[in-house]
């Protein structure tokens, strides 16, 4: 897990939130056991910004994986950050309910949510035929 948690620590020092100044860094684990990262970047076109869970799972799928193990989220300040409900169905895509999200701020780990108890009675791949 420490491995995670520094990456995700990692990445949000990379974040491009010159908009909101709100830094946020996440960390996905694969199939194979690689850690793939994400930042927020912003745009000045501000619908069109990405989340750190989002760029984290397209970095993942780009490096190859098409399934998470276990995910890490870190936040700036000392109100714990959790993914946003985008970021929640996105993770579903690729993970199923016992996925481990760490929830973690600058001190490190907060608490350890299930993907479950984040997105409970989730739509996912299986509702369209998908295993
Ligand atoms: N943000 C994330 O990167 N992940 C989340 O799950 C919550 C929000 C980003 C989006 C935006 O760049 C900034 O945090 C403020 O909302």
């Amino acid at each position: 897990m420490d491995d995670l948690l520094h990456l995700a620590r990692l990445m949000m020092l990379r974040a491009h939130a010159p908009y909101s100044k709100f830094h946020v860094g996440a960390a996905v684990r694969g199939e194979d056991g690689s850690i793939h990262g994400g930042c927020n970047v912003e745009n000045a076109a501000y619908p069109q910004g990405l989340c750190a869970e989002a760029s984290a799972i397209a970095a993942m799928v780009a490096a190859g994986q098409k399934r998470i193990l276990e995910c890490a989220v870190i936040g700036p300040g000392p109100e714990m950050v959790t993914p946003c409900g985008g970021c929640r169905q996105k993770l579903r895509e690729f993970a199923s309910d016992d996925l481990p999200v760490h929830l973690c701020g600058p001190d490190g780990l907060h608490r350890t949510v299930t993907l479950g108890q984040l997105l409970p009675m989730s739509f996912g791949p299986h509702h369209v035929g998908k295993p």
